[in-house]
Order: structure tokens, then sequence, then C-alpha cells
């Protein structure tokens, strides 16, 4: 079966049982400045996890790209990629376990033909599972989950194959187990099924014994119902919310694998035609050696991985996407000179294989698959002076002590191989304990960076953010009415402190511009507007003049959101399509200032705008 089929299968399955499909959220977070890319299909559903109503109902069906960094270090064994697809269905505050747990299990038995004797699944229970006194995490306050082990047992999973796991394994946020979570944020327990390869026999390296997490590779994890149905409280205690969510998320690639019976998820048809070309051009063949494969597995997921961020305009650069953009592109060309081969061999056909791959889901890439070779080309150029300057400065250095070699390492992307080919070659001494020391000094401190940029955080849905949302639909309506109708949004990002919001307009603003529009804002502050919407057609929507973010996917039926007079009673000041949430009335918001207004592309203007209290 094709990544294809597994990916149609699952929305037909779960459009049969009342699902509406919903289109996938871009993989760069633009408008959530506490993440970088999406890492799982709820992060862009939090809203309405937390009770904001989602246009298209409240059984959801999706299959969102996702992109995890914190991965990439393993990358090169048999089932890491940072980039993949996670299928999800949502149940927002409709059905519960006892529909979930039976549906997943038919899909992946009866739609995918899993062999049932091949399936173990995963309950949220403390150590020692309910014989240990029937607690879930103590500190917490959370029963062990006693239905989902009932609804288990009845589907017919033998007990033996029900396994418990605690807060840390079973427990599913963004943030980790209960006692990580910070304050808002929202989660659950949850319940995994993995999927057993019988070929692969224990390794003891990875323990004693083998089990559903154990990490030998006989195990794949290839799907998660979350029960998202307690949130973090300001004194610490955990809530149960008052609609109870479910949260699946499942791996597509690693589903594919599970069907193909084939552990090796590069194996499958998303992945397997990359290696081929890379097995062609180095002539070499992926089964010859673990160092082959892993480095034609680095080289395979991370240019897919790049060639998806690309894809959404981002170019390599030393900041924030562009900078995991550069990461990734480099780490693979450096594999790929383990293979022997050239950039200008391989970066062509690669790109254009990622894009004859995905152009079915992502249309787009049939007309950006030549601007992303040629940025990439100028990328692997730059790499490549980075790497002659690198060289340069070694030659300079007479002694090669850890610390050295860790800067021409880190600040030239000189790779550690070659430092220690050429200390070989002069004959010096190279203390690699202290070089390994600053790496690790290094690594811990873009780990707390990372961790910080990946924790899909709640700081969009404070209500300052919210508040600032709201003054960008504001925002974009005064613009509109000072500067004309050429106006159009070109992107957004919120803090809790600031607003930023980018426009096409092709000269800098006066400052009686300036003036213009931000009185305007707080004239319809001052008016205490309401904060309504309505649910649309898409299209009747787009007809009817309101406006739309142009680089976002919309559903079919899109929520309209209107200040001022509702729709019928009035002529609103602002209407657009958006997901919310929002403020109620604009008086909330407080009195509007512009920080500054700038330049940030060709005829893209920028302004950052706060909110006092009035
Ligand atoms: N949120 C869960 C995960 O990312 C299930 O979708 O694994």
């Amino acid at each position: 079966m094709t990544a294809k089929e597994i990916r149609q299968k699952y929305f037909e399955f779960f459009k049969n049982r009342g699902h509406a499909i919903i289109p996938a959220a871009a993989l760069v977070c633009e408008s959530d400045p506490t993440t970088l890319f999406t890492s799982s299909g709820m992060q862009p559903l939090v809203p309405y996890l937390l009770g904001e109503s989602h246009p298209l109902g409240k059984r959801l069906v999706d299959s969102q790209p996702c992109l995890r960094l914190e991965d990439i270090d393993e990358v090169g064994d048999n089932r890491h990629t940072t980039f993949f697809e996670m299928l999800g269905n949502w149940s927002l505050g409709d059905y519960f376990k006892a529909e979930q747990l039976p549906w997943i299990y038919e899909f992946l038995t009866q739609e995918l033909g899993l062999s049932k004797d091949r399936l173990w699944v995963s309950v949220f229970s403390a150590e020692g599972g309910p014989a240990s006194g029937g607690e879930g995490d103590k500190n917490a306050n959370v029963p062990w989950d006693e239905e989902s082990f009932a609804i288990w047992k009845k589907i017919g999973i033998p007990e033996n194959r029900i396994l418990f796991y605690g807060p840390k394994k079973n427990w599913w946020s963004r943030s980790g187990p209960p006692d990580k979570m910070p304050v808002g944020e929202i989660g659950g327990p949850d319940s995994e099924i993995f999927f057993e390869f019988i070929d692969i026999h224990h390794d003891s390296k990875y323990g004693l014994n083998c089990h559903p997490n154990c990490d030998c590779g006989r195990f794949m994890e290839i799907g998660n119902s979350v029960f998202i149905e307690y949130m973090k409280k300001d004194n610490g205690a955990l809530e149960e919310l008052p609609l109870k969510n479910v949260d699946f998320g499942g791996g597509l690639e690693r589903l594919v694998a599970a069907v193909n019976n084939n552990p090796d998820i590069f194996k499958i048809d998303l992945l397997w035609p990359l290696v081929e070309i890379i097995q062609s051009l180095s002539k070499k063949d992926y089964h010859s050696d673990k160092n082959t494969s892993r480095a034609m597995r680095i080289m395979a997921d991370h240019f897919r991985a790049a060639v998806m961020i690309a894809r959404e305009g981002i170019q390599a650069s030393n900041k924030t996407q562009g900078y995991i953009l550069r990461r990734l592109l480099r780490r693979a060309m450096l594999f790929a000179r383990r293979l022997n081969l050239t950039e200008s061999s391989y970066l062509k056909p690669l790109v254009r294989m990622v894009c004859k791959i995905y152009v079915d889901i992502f249309p787009d890439l049939k007309d950006k698959e030549t601007e992303i070779s040629a940025a990439f080309q100028q990328e692997a150029d730059c790499f490549d002076k980075a790497l002659k300057n690198g060289l340069r400065e070694i030659e300079k250095v007479e002694k090669l002590d850890g610390k050295t070699a860790f800067y021409i390492y880190e600040s030239f992307g000189f790779p550690l191989e070659m430092i220690l080919e050429i200390v070989k070659e002069r004959g010096q001494e190279f203390n690699l304990e202290e070089f390994e020391e600053e790496q690790k000094k290094h690594q811990d401190l873009s780990r707390q960076a990372a961790e910080g940029m990946f924790k899909g955080g709640l700081a969009d849905q404070s209500h300052e953010v919210v508040k600032l949302h709201t003054a960008t639909h504001l925002l974009h309506q005064a613009l509109r009415e000072v500067l004309g109708e050429g106006v159009k949004q070109e992107g957004s990002n919120i803090t809790a402190e600031r607003l930023r919001f980018d426009f096409s307009h092709s000269q800098k603003m006066t400052l009686e511009e300036l003036k213009n529009v931000e009185d305007l804002v707080n004239e319809k502050i001052g008016e205490n507007l309401e904060v309504s919407f309505v649910v649309m057609d898409k299209d009747q929507a787009l007809k009817s003049g309101v406006r739309a973010f142009f680089k976002e996917k919309y559903a079919d039926k899109v929520k309209v959101y209107n200040i001022g007079p509702s729709m019928g009673s009035g002529s609103p000041f602002s209407r657009e399509i958006c997901g919310g949430p929002h403020i109620s009335k604009t008086s909330e918001l407080g009195r509007f200032k512009i920080i500054k207004e700038e330049a940030v592309a060709k005829g893209i203007r920028r302004i950052r705008a706060s909110l006092e209290n009035s």
C-alpha cells in the first residue's frame, strides 16, 4: 500500500464517521512566536481544543506535515525522521474513549490489514499497573486510565499485550508530563499502539527484556490517542476541562512501514526513491554497511525536510527557521561528501524527486522546484566557502587544542573528521576530550534554546495575545481606509508584548498617515464594537469581499470575524476570515499605539504596535 492510499483510506474512514477533512496548517509557524515549526497535529488546533468553535464542526480529520528537530541526532537509524506527516482525528468535546479506541483498532486491522496479533497497546498507569493500587500520577492527582484498559480488553487485545506506563511515557501535552506543564497548558493520558516486527530479535544492549517502549527496533509506535481532558491551573493543580477532547496522531511514514512489514521507513514510497538516486549517483549499496545506510538516510531525510521548509518561502540564514534550513542542508551535504558525492550531482535530482513525490498534496511544488534548487545551490556554494575558510584557519594554528578545534568546527561548519585528519597529517596532538567538553556545553545551550523555541507555547492563547490579535484586524482595516485598497496582509506575528503586521504598500508611511491609522483604531476601540463571527462557505465569503490572508489554506467552510454590527444588522468595520480566538468587545483592548513602521522587502512594510491600558 502506498502512503497516498493510506492517507486516503484514513480520510474516508473518518469521513464515514462524521468527520470533516480539514486542510493542513503551514509547517512554518508565522503567527506563533514561541515555536518555529508545526511539530504536532494538535498545535494548529489548540484554540479549538480550548473551546473555540471550529467552522467545520466537532469531528475533524487531517494530515499535518510536522517537523521535529529534537530527533535530528537519531536520524540515520531505520525509523526517525525530522519531517513527517501526522494523520490526525479530532473530537472537540464530542466522542471519547469508547468510540476512539475501537475505531482506530478497526482502521488498523480492517482498512490497513495489520494483523491483530502484531498490535500491542499501552495505557496510562503508575509503574506496576493497576496492581500497584490503581494510581496514575499521584502528584498530579490523576487516576490510572481504567476505562481505556477495559475497552482494549473488550476489543480483544490479550491482557499480556496491554502495557502500563506512567506520566513520562503515557501522558501527552506539548510540554511533557503534568509536572512540566505550564499554567494554561492542556493535556491528558494517552494510549499508544505499537506494531511488532517479529523478525527483529531483541538486542540486550537495550535492556534485559524487550517491551513496546524498548528502543531495539522490534516495536514501532504507530499511533497515539490522547485524551485531552485536563488543564494546568494557577495553583499548579490539574483541573478537568469542561469538554473532553480526543487528539489522535499517527505517523504516516510509520504506518506505511508497518503495512509493508518492513521496519525500515526509508523503504517506503515517500523516501525510497530518494535513496535510490543517492545509491545510483554514489555507486554505493544502501545495504552494504551501517555508515553508508546512515549517510543515505540522513541525506534523504534532510533534503526532504529542507524542500518542505523552502517551499514555504524560507531561505537559509543564521536566524530562526532559516538557520534550521541551513543546518539541515549543510548536514546533508557533509554526509554526501562521505559518499563522495558533489553538490552538482545530487542537488537537482533530489529536489526534483521530493517535488515529484509530494506534488499531489502540494501542487505549488511544480512551480517552485527550479527556485528551490537554485537556492540550495547557492547555499552549497556558501558552505564550500565556509569550509575553505575553516581550512585556512586551521593552517594558522600551531597547536590545535580542543577549544580551538571546536571554534573551527562551530564557526566554519568544519567537520570534526576533517580536523582529525589534518591534525594527524601534521603529526600534532589533539585533545578530543576537551573538544567534546566544549561540544557538550554548546549542545546543552542549543538544546535549551531549541526547547524554548519548540514548545509550541501558550503565548498564543494568553489574553494579551488574543487582544493584540483582535487589534490586528482593526489595524488591517484602518490601513486600508487610510492608504487605500491596495493594502493586503502579508504576514503577522504576535507576542504578549506587541503585534507585528506586514502589508503590501509601496512607500514609507508619513507621520500623518501613521497618526490617522492609530487614531482610527483608537476610535473603533472607543466605540466599543462587538466582535462576533459567522460560519460561511469559503467561496461565498470571498465573493462578498471578506478579507482573507492569501498565504493560508482555508477549508470549504470558514469563520468570518466581524468587528462592528454583526452581519445582516449594519455594516461591520472589519470582516476577515480567521480562526479566532478574539476578545468580545473592542473596549477591552485599551489604547493602541504604533511603535514603528519600516520596510521589510520591496513593496512590503511592517508595523509594530502595542496596547496600553487606558
Ligand atoms: N498530540 C499527539 C502527538 O503528537 C497525538 O496527536 O503524538
